[in-house]
């Protein structure tokens, strides 16, 4: 994010002496502050300075963390998919759960892992050390903690955390509309896609969003802040590439102070929030492919948001999809809201997912072409993941399957699961 902003106490020049300036027990006054460059691709891309109070290297334990099952079997035999997604979560499981150590996995693969989780109670401190994070709210509302400042989250933001981030997830307790988090990690950045920014990196006139449709961290935040002791000691889970499933692993690292000890900080890396409803559409008089609604881009994957919007005005327009084939990847739908037009009548609804993977034609359900004719608005919300690597489908994503998707374009032909033979 070629952004540069600048927060709480730095000094006027880069790499030079910071100190404290108030008297205090720890750092006393006159101490230097430890800078910290928080940078990407070695010295070579986007980077923050951060000004902490204490070494930012020390730690004072370590011991593993078993990072929930992240194992993976294969979609096959290759069928489409539906998965429920707020069948994973019942009310009871809600008050233990925390948006960080109670994700579980629906689809995965050598590049990216998408988990589910709806938390009732606090996280702990953690840093994903693997990748970045995008975090989609899909309902309810909570806090983001970061060593960056704090982020007031809500329905239909996207949260994006770099890599290495410290902080920790707050939900808003809600019996009624609890805080249900979709969310992708990757195991390289997440960014807006390039083509809709200068070779500087500012958003450009043809982007569906730009940098006022961003919310930054509010900060600094310090330990003092959340009512907690600077010196409190304090674990932070942190995920890192290893050997168990997926190639994750886990460590709790016990620091003997509290992470939130960051003064100052500026930069081009920190956490935002983008959310949904700043999404610009962009329409056309015939249906327009799904690139047109791109948010972001990782590694051999990208996001794109389907958000209410005017349909197709051509006077012979089909406005629900054609049917297609992209050979090149899987398709990954959430459906988070209004009527999905071109999946009526195959069971999909809120909270669902399909996954169409590549080497499947898919597109309309049988009648939704000529129901959608003369349509002049979907209301539908959806957002997509595509991967071009084949995904995985992890635990929750086996516990979530409906099992009869793949039949709904065959009625009057036959279920899908009698072809085997
Ligand atoms: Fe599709």
């Amino acid at each position: 994010m070629a952004h540069y902003q600048a927060m709480g106490s730095i000094p006027p020049k880069r790499h030079t002496q910071h100190r404290v300036p108030q008297e205090g027990r720890r750092p006393r006054q006159g101490d230097l502050y430890y800078e910290e460059l928080m940078g990407e691709e070695g010295f070579s891309s986007d980077s923050s300075l951060l000004y902490h109070r204490y070494i930012p290297s020390t730690v004072s334990g370590a011991r593993e963390w078993v990072v929930g099952d992240l194992a993976t079997s294969p979609n096959q035999p290759l069928v489409p998919r539906h998965l429920k997604l707020h069948d994973l979560f019942a009310e009871q499981d809600i008050r233990t759960t925390d948006a960080v150590t109670g994700r579980r996995l629906v689809l995965g693969n050598g590049d990216v892992r998408i988990l589910y989780v709806v938390p009732g109670q606090d996280s702990p401190w953690y840093r994903n050390a693997i990748g970045d994070e995008c975090v989609y709210v899909e309902r309810g509302s909570g806090r983001v903690e970061t060593v960056f400042g704090s982020l007031e989250v809500g329905e239909g933001d996207y949260v994006v955390i770099p890599r290495a981030t410290t902080h920790r997830w707050l939900p808003k307790r809600s019996r009624s509309n609890p805080l249900r988090l979709y969310v992708v990690e990757a195991n390289s950045h997440i960014a807006p896609p390039k083509r809709y920014l200068s070779r500087y990196g500012q958003f450009l006139e043809h982007s569906p969003y730009c940098e006022r449709d961003l919310r930054l961290p509010v900060g600094p935040l310090l330990a003092e802040d959340i009512g907690a002791e600077p010196e409190e000691p304090t674990n932070v889970y942190l995920k890192h590439r290893g050997t168990g499933p997926g190639g994750v692993a886990g460590t709790i690292h016990t620091l003997p102070f509290h992470p939130l000890d960051v003064v100052g900080w500026d930069g081009c890396l920190y956490p935002y929030v983008f959310n949904i409803s700043d999404y610009e559409p962009i329409t056309g008089r015939i249906h327009q492919p799904p690139p047109a609604h791109q948010v972001f881009e990782g590694w051999n994957f990208v996001i794109c948001n389907f958000v209410p919007r005017k349909v197709d005005y051509h006077p012979l327009a089909i406005p629900v999809p054609y049917y297609h084939s992209n050979v090149d990847s899987d398709e990954v739908m959430f459906y988070v809201d209004g009527d999905y037009e071109a999946r009526k009548g195959s069971g999909i609804g809120r909270g669902s997912i399909s996954l169409h993977p590549g080497g499947h034609p898919h597109g309309p359900q049988p009648g939704a072409m000529e129901a959608s004719l003369g349509v002049e608005r979907f209301d539908e919300l959806a957002v997509m993941v595509d991967t071009f690597r084949p995904l995985e489908l992890g635990e929750a994503g086996r516990a979530a399957d409906d099992g009869v998707y793949a039949s709904s374009w065959s009625r009057g032909w036959g279920s899908a699961d009698e072809s085997d033979d």
